[in-house]
């Protein structure tokens, strides 16, 4: 696949300058030019970006941008900031390496702006989360507070840096944000107390005063106006396009989001008040009598307003103004100071207020934002530090010297390492290489840092000597000692070449730097270096009642007092500056190269003379020629054969060989041209980005197919192990089942088998039972047979000695006297003759059981015969009379026991002797054999009427009790039954013959008490009448009775005696007529 380079396309100019043809300083500018003339102000040089200030701006800054510019190789897009952004935070992310973006350009190239774009960018592309997002917040807006502190407008530059600024973001192994470090470089504190014409102080100044509200001024005792204040410029207070007001809130806001406390801040805004008041504070000579001149404070209120607001002594700090005590040894000694030292005094104070607060806010932001975890991190720094600053008028101080000193150490570095470094690197590797001549400013900074005559040195041991020490005794130093220093000139040096140079003043000496000749004029360097404030002053400080005033001066502390002079400014900067270097070199630079379009901060004006000096001291040129003449990219061979083995079959997995054999059969593979890259001794070098980005694009489809492979194995895997846990599981399962299956079978395999066995064992027990019990039997059987055998064979025997029969005889005999003996005795207890008798003795042995009932039983007949014998003829029938009821109604009426005893009589009414039933008998032909008198049940309702009731051979009579007339005669073959009750009631029906004369007016339903005798002599005539059926008599509760025409059921019960014992009868309805008949009768 063709390698998309969007760098190329739709290029204006050259997008890399190492592309540009031919090669001039004139082609360049023209390329400068060009690009910025199409609002394209990023150019490269190889991996160095050129960016040029386009005072506007510009719209590729956007969130489109970024995405855009995210992850994608550093030469595939058009140049921009972000490229390089992304091409160190990946470096940073992916290759572990630590970063540092080095900015550097004069002041106003866009120093500043481009380190937060690149913040910005990072902070975009980095990761996100709530804890992440904070941390990014925090770095972020950190800028704006230390902006409105340590920015001011300058001619330059409307918001430039007045201290140099290293930033280091950390960051964890993901490339997620931890926190930051700040490092601050020299404040350029004489800001606070004066400003060149033209120039502002510092931001936060005016922006208090501007954005604050009244209540808040007026508790620090401010007035909104300006003017009221010695400290600030009147001429450029105001700035186009700065909204001071704005611009408070921001920072109030960028305050609280970094995590001031709001008591932080009060104390913050109280100290930048201080120092506003601090510079109101006038003094007036006054002339002592001893003739030293004294000093007096003018007007005492702001001193007054300013203690108040520290929480100071008014006395004290106003002793302070007016004394200085100078301790030296043992001895203290106080002298007055007269106007101009109170001057300095109360400037010095003003200048140590502010810086050390600026010290302090960075240390107190830095406290904020540092990482919370100890784990390892690795770091991107970004320098932003003041830039290369000359006055044209030759107002170049202290200041400018120690700002364009750094800016020569970060020249060094970028010679050191784009310069120097690479052609080294050739060299070393043993590839052929030309020269490329280039200014080295090392000499610069050695005039300037060297410990024996270097400037800042010869500075040091000015201040430190003893005796009088003005900045003219400095100079006549320079003057010796670096006369000689080819880049050094003075008017009154050694070196008389510069005795007639004009435009170089007596008090001012000239270092040709690498970006161009400075003037400096000595005045204020040795007090400058010295940074000195009165102990009295830093004493006082301590003493306030205001704990942010107290820290600021730890030394005023009384308990510690030094008396050992502090390190001096150019003392420490250097060192700060060593370290600083230090630490850029131990990282990966990327280069960002600001430059200037202009002098007026105009947009789309290029002035090309601007333009090309800069390009020349920045060794722009040069760059580009070593970068042409050079290789792209360089790669030690292990590296570079772990990152494209995987192009060649034969590199990949593992090469087995030297590495730097194993990276030219990848060449040789990838048929990758020969010139596009040289073997080194310990590196490839590749000339060409191109080729570069041919590897990367070949790595990356290799990758995505390796990361396939390991997809598709990995999936593979997984599967099978999957497959491997539920084909085990499935055994198991399996196993399981078939033993409980096998178990079950078994069991039931068991179960049978018992069963058969038991089957078995059952018959074949059966079997050798049988056989023992036959054998058993047969050993019975063959020892009865031997026993009977043997009997037989004694008795046969012994038989001889016994008399045959003699056991029967003894026998008999014994039986014969049992019998007499038996017989006796029962002749002796025989019972009385009396049939009723029921004794009888008792058997003396079982066996006369038989013999001895049949006797009793036959005797019981003979005496029942005997009994009879004496019977007559009249008792005779009675007793055949009283049989026959017997065997009627015994056991079948319970009326029956009570009849045995009463005897027959017969004719109950005397019928015959009694005249009163004359008429009645002599109607009544044949003898009466039963007379009495009956109840007549009355058909219809059951009501008893007296008859008498007659029964002759022939007929049976029913006559009126009264009257003696015969109501009804039946002949006695018109009788077909008698129907009784089972009960002790005397109630009887007659039932007639159907169809006879004597049946037309029904059957007769009667009572008598005499019942039994009736139905007996009734039943016996039936008897003895030989041409008659024999009456039936019907014995039963409940019996059908007929009434004329209709057949009436008559029914006994048993009900309770009502009207005493007797029988009551009722008829309930046509069919059934009841009789109640009482239990107890
Ligand atoms: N990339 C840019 N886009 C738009 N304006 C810019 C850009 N870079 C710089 N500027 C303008 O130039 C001014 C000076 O830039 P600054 O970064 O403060 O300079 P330096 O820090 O180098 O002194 C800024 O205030 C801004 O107005
Ligand atoms: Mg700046």
């Amino acid at each position: 696949m063709e390698v998309k380079t969007s760098l190329l396309d739709n290029m204006i100019g050259v997008g890399d300058m190492v592309l540009l043809e031919p090669l001039s300083e004139d082609s360049f500018l023209e390329n400068l030019r060009k690009r910025f003339d199409h609002n394209e102000i990023y150019t490269y040089i190889g991996s160095v970006v050129i960016s040029i200030n386009p005072y506007r701006s510009l719209p590729i800054y956007t969130p489109d941008k970024v995405e855009e510019y995210r992850n994608r190789n550093f030469y595939e897009l058009s140049p921009h900031i972000y490229a390089l952004a992304d091409e160190a935070y990946r470096s940073l992310r992916d290759q572990d390496k630590d970063q540092c973006i080095l900015i550097t350009g004069e002041s106003g190239a866009g120093k500043t702006e481009a380190s937060k774009l690149v913040m910005s960018y990072v902070a975009a592309v980095c990761g996100k989360g709530q804890e992440v997002n904070k941390v990014k917040e925090q770095l972020l807006q950190s800028n704006p507070v230390l902006e409105a502190f340590g920015n001011a407008k300058t001619v330059r530059n409307d918001n430039s840096s007045r201290f140099g600024k290293y930033m280091d973001i950390e960051f964890d192994f993901k490339g997620d944000p931890l926190g930051g470090v700040i490092s601050n470089y020299l404040l350029e504190k004489s800001r606070v107390v004066k400003q060149p014409r033209g120039e502002r102080n510092f931001h936060v100044f005016y922006q208090l005063l501007s954005g604050a509200s009244d209540d808040t001024l007026k508790k620090l005792k401010l007035d909104r106006d300006f003017s009221k204040y010695n400290y600030l410029s009147l001429d450029s207070a105001m700035v186009n396009g700065l909204d001071d007001a704005a611009n408070f809130r921001t920072v109030r806001n960028a305050m609280q989001i970094v995590g001031f406390m709001e008591d932080e801040v009060q104390s913050v805004l109280q100290l930048v008040a201080a120092v506003l008041k601090l510079g109101n504070i006038e003094f007036k000579p006054e002339s002592r009598c001893n003739g030293t001149d004294e000093s007096r404070i003018k007007d005492k209120n702001d001193l007054k307003e300013m203690c108040e607001l520290l929480g100071i002594e008014q006395s004290v700090l106003e002793r302070a103004f007016s004394y200085r005590t100078v301790e030296a040894k043992m001895e203290k000694v106080s002298t007055t100071l007269n106007v101009a030292q109170a001057y300095y005094a109360r400037d010095a104070l003003a200048k140590n207020l502010y810086s050390r607060l600026f010290s302090w806010l960075v240390t107190r932001i830095n406290e904020s934002i540092k990482a919370q975890t100890k784990a390892r991190h690795k770091v991107m720094g970004v320098l932003d530090i003041y830039g290369f600053e000359i006055f044209e008028d030759g107002d170049n101080s202290f200041e400018q010297f120690i700002i364009n000193y750094c800016n020569e150490k970060l020249q060094q570095i970028f010679i050191e390492l784009t310069l120097r470094e690479e052609q080294e690197e050739y060299v070393r590797e043993g590839i052929e290489w030309t020269n490329i001549e280039y200014f080295n400013n090392a000499i610069i900074c050695d005039l300037i840092e060297n410990n024996q005559n270097g400037i800042l040195a010869m500075l040091d041991e000015e201040c430190l000597r003893p005796g009088t020490v003005t900045d003219e005794t400095f100079l006549d130093k320079l003057n010796t000692i670096c006369a000689e220093h080819q880049h050094f000139e003075s008017r009154l040096s050694k070196n008389s070449k510069f005795l007639t140079d004009h435009s170089l003043p007596h008090n001012c000496f000239r270092i040709q730097h690498y970006a161009g000749k400075v003037l400096y004029r000595v005045e204020g360097f040795v007090d400058k270096n010295n940074d000195l404030l009165y102990r009295d002053l830093s004493q006082a400080m301590y003493k306030a009642n205001h704990s942010l005033i107290k820290q600021l001066f730890p030394e005023g502390n009384p308990a510690k007092v030094n008396l050992k002079r502090p390190p001096t400014a150019g003392f420490q900067f250097r060192a700060s500056v060593g370290t600083l270097m230090k630490n850029l070199q131990s990282k990966n630079p990327n280069y960002i190269r600001c430059i200037k379009p202009n002098d007026k901060k105009a947009s789309h004006i290029f002035t090309e003379s601007l333009v090309r000096h800069q390009v020349r001291y920045l060794g722009l040129m040069e760059n580009v020629r070593v970068r042409r003449a050079g290789y792209a990219f360089r790669q030690a061979y292990e590296p570079c054969l772990e990152r494209y083995k995987m192009l060649c079959k034969n590199t990949w997995p593992h090469w087995r060989g030297l590495a730097r054999e194993g990276v030219e059969v990848l060449m040789t593979d990838l048929q990758v041209p020969a010139e596009e890259f040289s073997y080194g001794r310990s590196k490839i070098f590749i000339r060409n980005p191109r080729t570069l980005f041919f590897l990367e694009e070949r790595r990356r489809q290799c990758l995505q197919d390796l990361a396939t492979l390991i997809q598709k194995i990995y999936r593979g895997w997984k599967c099978r192990s999957h497959f491997l846990l539920l084909k085990q599981s499935q055994i198991v399962v399996a196993a399981w089942y078939r033993r409980y299956a096998q178990q079950k079978k078994y069991q039931t395999i068991k179960n049978a088998t018992t069963v058969v066995q038991s089957y078995t064992r059952g018959w074949q027990a059966r079997k050798l039972l049988r056989e023992l019990k036959y054998q058993k039997r047969c050993k019975e059987a063959v020892t009865t047979i031997a026993a009977y055998w043997h009997g037989t064979q004694v008795r046969r025997e012994y038989r001889k000695f016994f008399r045959a029969n003699a056991g029967k005889k003894i026998y008999d005999f014994t039986i014969q006297r049992i019998m007499q003996k038996y017989f006796l005795g029962l002749k002796r207890d025989m019972p009385s003759m009396s049939p009723i008798d029921k004794n009888w003795s008792t058997r003396p042995y079982r066996f006369l059981d038989g013999a001895h009932t049949e006797l009793r039983r036959i005797f019981h007949l003979w005496r029942c015969k005997k009994y009879r014998d004496q019977f007559t003829e009249e008792k005779k029938a009675v007793y055949e009379e009283k049989l026959e009821a017997s065997e009627i109604f015994k056991d079948k009426k319970a009326l029956y026991p009570s009849s045995v005893s009463q005897p027959f009589k017969g004719d109950y009414l005397e019928i015959s002797k009694n005249p009163k039933y004359q008429k009645l008998n002599s109607t009544v032909e044949e003898k009466v054999l039963l007379a009495d008198v009956v109840n007549k049940i009355n058909r219809a309702n059951g009501k008893g009427t007296a008859r008498i009731f007659l029964l002759t051979k022939k007929n049976v009579v029913l006559a009126d009790q009264k009257t003696g007339q015969v109501k009804a005669s039946v002949p006695l073959p018109d009788l077909t039954s008698v129907s009784v009750s089972t009960q002790t009631d005397g109630f009887f029906a007659l039932k007639l013959k159907e169809g006879s004369a004597s049946a037309v007016k029904g059957d007769f339903l009667l009572s008598s008490e005499h019942l039994i005798e009736i139905i007996t002599k009734l039943h016996r005539m039936g008897a003895t009448t030989a041409d008659r059926t024999q009456l039936d008599v019907d014995i039963s509760d409940e019996f059908l009775v007929q009434f004329k025409q209709e057949k009436v059921c008559v029914k006994f019960i048993q009900g309770a005696p009502k009207n005493g014992n007797s029988v009551s009868c009722k008829r309930k309805n046509n069919r059934l007529l009841e009789v109640s008949v009482p239990t107890t009768a």
